[in-house]
Order: structure tokens, then sequence, then C-alpha cells
């Protein structure tokens, strides 16, 4: 069966497209069959997988407002993953939305069609809990939390959690955090150590044992639409993202293994 997994944190800067493109090319690379969804209209992870956002002749926006079946916006990446785009078009679809029935679940009724085909499906969520969010969160089975260990991190915890209890208790009782992920990790300072800490006793075993280091290569693989692996594949930040890529899939097999 395939795991949906939303990766969201309604705080912006946080590594949550680094992190979904990525963990992405790093299944891939595992032999998983990877579906990215971009649910951002910044479209950054369309952008940093390769592909143009401009160029896209069907988009994740026109998948939403029923304009086109999602088999004809699915697109392949050099990755080696497959990739559903965004623009800025889907910045003003929310209103259209808004009328049509079951509207939080449009996305899931959508990849019910493709599902099939992939072992994992990633959505990149844009920070903010909006209609578009809401659907990634109703389409998941979990939910990944990168989460920079910075002082302001855990302002935003409650209103996270509170979010996600929302939805568990309305929309989508099976919601599950599946991991906080450290992010621009720097184990030489004290306040990430300080703010680690406290990650660990708020979200206990949830959070991953993988930290993703802050290395500049990360941040300089979109720029060449390529994620870190295929720019430079011995990089720590690429590492790291092969070593989360193992780290989820264990833990998927370990909590099959509980359910069986
Ligand atoms: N581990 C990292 N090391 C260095 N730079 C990073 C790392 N993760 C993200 N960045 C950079 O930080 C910025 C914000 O990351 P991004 O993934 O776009 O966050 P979000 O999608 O949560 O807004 C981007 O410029 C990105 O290249
Ligand atoms: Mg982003």
């Amino acid at each position: 069966m395939s795991d949906i997994i939303a990766v969201a944190n309604q705080k912006g800067g946080v590594g949550k497209t680094t992190t979904t493109v990525n963990l992405a090319a790093s299944l891939a690379a595992l032999k998983k069959r990877v579906l990215l969804i971009d649910l951002d209209p910044q479209g950054n992870a369309t952008m940093g997988s390769g592909l143009q956002k401009n160029q896209l002749v069907y988009s994740v926006a026109d998948v939403l407002l029923q304009d086109a079946p999602i088999e004809a916006a699915i697109l392949p990446s050099e990755g080696g993953f497959a990739v559903l785009g965004a623009n800025r078009e889907l910045a003003g679809i929310e209103l259209s939305l808004v009328d049509k029935p079951k509207r939080e679940f449009i996305l899931k009724d959508a990849l019910a069609r493709v599902l099939s085909q992939y072992d994992y499906v990633l959505i990149d969520c844009a920070p903010s809990l909006n209609l578009l969010t809401i659907n990634a969160l109703c389409a998941a089975h979990d939910v990944l939390i990168p989460m920079q260990c910075e002082y302001y991190a855990l302002e935003g915890l409650a209103d996270l959690s509170d979010t996600l209890e929302r939805i568990r208790q309305t929309l989508n009782p099976q919601l599950a955090i599946c991991g906080v992920l450290r992010t621009m990790f720097d184990a030489r300072n004290t306040l990430t150590n300080d703010v680690s800490n406290e990650l660990e006793t708020h979200f206990g075993d949830k959070l991953l044992e993988t930290t993703i280091p802050r290395n500049i290569r990360l941040a300089e693989a979109p720029a060449h639409g390529m994620p870190a692996l295929f720019f430079e594949k011995t990089s720590r930040g690429a590492l790291a993202y092969l070593n989360l890529a193992a780290e989820l899939i264990r833990e998927q097999k370990k909590r099959k293994g509980k359910s069986a």
C-alpha cells in the first residue's frame, strides 16, 4: 500500500520544500516509486525537481479545479520520481474550490486514480493553513514536520498540534505524525541543542533520529534544477536525506509489522 506524506509546517523557511524534493530523490534512489505533489503557488518544489513551472501544460491547479485528469498533469523528472507541478495559478483557485462539494477531499479523490502506481506520495505544503493545505492533510496518512532548531520554532508548535488534532477529530481520523525532522541542524550550537531537547520532550519517539545539517549544496542545488543527490551526491546534505529515506522506510516496516 502506498504511503501519502504531507510535508507541513505553517512556518516558512524551515526546509519543507528542500525536504520534499530531496526525500523524493532519495526514496527513488532506494527503488521506491515516488510522486511529488507541489501544493505551494511559489512552485519551488516543481523548479527544484527540474521542471519549468511556467511551461506546465496542466498543473495541480487544473487537477483541483477538475479541468484536467491527474494522469495528464503528472510529469517524469530527472530525479527518478514523478511530479505534479504547481505555479502561480494555484494562488487564485481557492475561491473557486470553496463552492465545490467535498472541497477538502478533492486532492484525495484525484489521487485515488493513480495511487496504485506509487509507493510514496510526498506533498509539499505552503506555509499556511489554507484549503490547499487542508486538502493535503485530508489526502495524507502521515505528516512529516520539518523544524528548524531555533527559538521561534517552538512558538508555532502549539498551533501546529491544534491544527492536526482538529483535522483528526473532523476530517481525517487516521492522520498520524510520521516524524519531526530537525533541519539546518548544527550540533555545535547551544541553542540548537536546547531546542532539540524541547522537541524531544514534546514529540518523544516522533522526533526522527536523522538530522539534516546546514549544507550549502542543499541551498545551491535548486538553482540547477536538481536534487542535491544529483548535484553533488557525496555532499553531507544529500547523504542526510538518503539516511532520512532509509529511516522512514524502516519505521514504516515496523508499523506495518505491528498492524499485521
Ligand atoms: N539543510 C539546509 N542547509 C542549507 N540551506 C537550507 C537547508 N534547508 C533549506 N535551506 C535553504 O533555506 C531556505 C528555505 O528552505 P525551504 O526548503 O524553501 O523552506 P520552506 O519550504 O519551509 O519555506 C531555502 O533557501 C533553502 O535552500
Ligand atoms: Mg516551500
